[in-house]
């Protein structure tokens, strides 16, 4: 077994998807969630703990534990390798695997950030720290949530942290695409952040994977400095304070939405655990659907200013059109949502969370108050206004639902608001992937099961195999030739494996046939395989009877007595062997 192998045998490929993707149990061995890969109301995303391989049966995506944290974390194999062992406390054999160039850098900026962080948070706690520590200590931020939040300091002089890269070995080249330097024309680098309050930014696995820095000073531009675009860092796809967050995301089931890195601290402290911050930037589509893995349901919490009201605007259109469930939470006295918890306490931030209005609600507010619903040209600039928000709700029912509330809140008839929404609430099919029509018997899918699942099974049917006079008009054919060709070369008969062995069109149906609902409605023992195969060999021989017999008319019609007579003592002879019993 190589080292891929048998870290694959030793995680659990259910735990490992389970905490990037919300699993209920829906089988023996199957669990099902939303997908992460394309955007679904009814979960079609399978995960199976005994096949160790996940399948969307809606996009089609699938893969065993790799394929899966390659994909999900935009990481290549080695890495993936890497990061399952570290999490699963498994060292990596340091000659068995090569990392690539890609992964070497990464690797390097991995380390030099770890190095960065630790650097800032001495500078913080040290002589350095002092105005810093005391402008938190003025915003009200505890030694805990210092801690807590890895929160630190960059110092004032030019190369501070280049200098500390340089002696521990890293090389120009390396700094320079850590994105924690910058290089002047003459080739020498300065730090990227200087004096600043310095907020790490983690990836959803836990690891550093860039900064934010605040300014100190009044007059020092720009207010927040953000890490650059790294090989580990893609703004677009990161939530702050995901990684903290998502645990008490999927208990409470729903997030809560900020604008900036201090109200998700401050709002996190105040005891509201599911908080996350997009970071300035507006919300992106990776980012909604890192937060829908763990709950569809949101409430966004911007700040109370006209800027803040038209970005929640614009990321509900966004979240809706991801199928998020919007609650919009706004706050009095013009405070921001850290300032409003430092202020007003806990108890009155839950009141207004508690208090949330959905989306549309919010919406209608807003409309209302500029137009006057008793008048007809007032009801249609609110319908207008509301319209584009509508479309983006990606299931029909909901929209239907919807204009039914809506009319009711205004206060018009039903039947104006679903006129006007009706293009809006016009059909739009989910697509689910193309699955073979063929038909599969139960017995040749009841074998297949036993076969993938069942090790002694496996050594007493495959040599069987070949005996199945119609293995080749099955279904499955292709299915069971890859089987037969894996055990005669001594290959691992795994589901991965065999899957690896077929074509697009055969995976699909290997995957529906082993891992979709219904998989394992039978016990896959090997005395159910024994029945499944006897089966499979009676339908043999009942075809093998019927060509016969066939032939004996044909070469009697053709009156060629001498080849109906030789077939005709064929078929007795076969009948007689297959009435023996054995
Ligand atoms: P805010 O100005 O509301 O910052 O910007 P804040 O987090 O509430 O910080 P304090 O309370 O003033 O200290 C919200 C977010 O927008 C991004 C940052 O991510 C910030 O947290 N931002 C802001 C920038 O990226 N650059 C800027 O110059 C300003
Ligand atoms: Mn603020």
């Amino acid at each position: 077994m190589d080292f891929k192998d048998q870290l694959k045998s030793s995680v659990d490929v259910v735990g490992v998807i389970g905490e990037y993707v919300r699993l209920k149990k829906s089988g023996a061995q199957r669990y099902l969630g939303l997908c992460p890969f394309h955007n679904e109301k009814t979960p079609s995303f399978t995960v199976h703990a005994a096949r160790q391989f996940y399948k969307c049966f809606g996009c089609g995506e699938g893969g065993d534990v790799f394929a899966f944290v390659q994909k999900i974390e935009g990481i290549g194999f080695y890495e993936a390798l890497k990061l399952l062992a570290e999490r699963h406390g498994i060292a990596m054999p340091k000659r068995s695997l090569v990392a690539d160039e890609e992964s070497k850098l990464r690797e390097a900026v991995f380390r030099m950030h770890e190095l960065a962080l630790d650097n800032f948070r001495a500078n913080l706690r040290g002589p350095l720290g002092e105005e810093a520590r005391a402008y938190l200590a003025r915003r009200g931020v505890a030694p805990g949530t210092i801690e807590q939040f890895g929160l630190g300091y960059s110092e004032r002089s030019w190369a501070a942290l280049v200098h500390l890269l340089e002696q521990r070995g890293f090389t120009p080249a390396l700094i320079e695409q850590s994105g924690l330097a910058r290089r002047r024309e003459d080739g020498s680098f300065y730090d990227y952040f200087r004096n600043r309050l310095m907020f790490p930014i983690h990836g959803e696995s836990g690891k550093v994977i860039g900064f934010g820095g605040r300014a100190l000073a009044a007059d020092d531009n720009p207010k927040y400095l953000n890490s650059p675009e790294t090989p580990i860092y893609t703004k677009s796809h990161v939530l702050y304070n995901l990684h903290r967050a998502k645990e008490a995301i999927r208990k409470e089931d729903r997030a809560i939405l900020v604008e900036g890195y201090m109200d998700a601290i401050g709002v996190s402290a105040a005891g509201f655990g599911p908080v996350v911050a997009s970071c300035g930037t507006s919300l992106t589509e990776q980012q909604v659907r890192a937060l829908k893995r763990h709950s569809e349901k949101i409430v966004v919490n911007f700040d109370p200013d006209a800027p803040g009201a038209a970005a929640a605007e614009r990321s509900v259109g966004l979240l809706l059109q991801e199928g998020m469930s919007v609650r919009i939470m706004t706050l009095d006295g013009d405070l921001d949502p850290d300032e409003y918890c430092k202020q007003r306490g806990a108890q009155a931030y839950r009141e207004r969370l508690d208090g949330a209005k959905g989306y549309f609600y919010w919406l209608a507010d807003r409309a209302r108050a500029r137009h006057d619903v008793r008048t007809t040209e007032g009801v249609i600039a609110v319908l207008k206004f509301l319209l584009p928000a509508v479309e983006r709700i990606s299931d029909r029912l909901e929209r239907m639902a919807i204009a039914n509330d809506v009319a009711e809140y205004i206060g018009v008839d039903r039947g104006m608001v679903l006129d006007s929404f009706r293009k809006a609430v016009a059909d739009r099919r989910e697509s689910r992937i193309e699955l073979p029509k063929e038909a599969v018997r139960a017995d040749e899918k009841g074998l297949l099961n036993v076969l993938l699942s069942d090790a002694e099974g496996r050594e007493e049917l495959i040599p069987r195999l070949c005996e199945i006079g119609i293995l080749d008009r099955l279904a499955t054919a292709r299915i069971y030739r890859a089987i037969m060709a894996a055990h005669a070369s001594g290959a691992p008969i795994a589901f991965d494996a065999i899957s690896a062995r077929l074509e697009p069109p055969d995976q699909n149906l290997l995957a529906t046939l082993a891992l979709a609902e219904g998989a394992d409605a039978q016990e896959e023992t090997i005395e159910y395989g024994r029945q499944c195969l006897e089966s499979l060999l009676r339908s043999g021989e009942r075809d093998r009877r019927g060509q016969l017999k066939m032939r004996i008319k044909e070469a009697e019609r053709a009156g060629n007595l001498t080849e109906a007579l030789r077939l005709a003592r064929d078929l007795q002879e076969f009948e007689r062997a297959g009435e023996d019993p054995k």
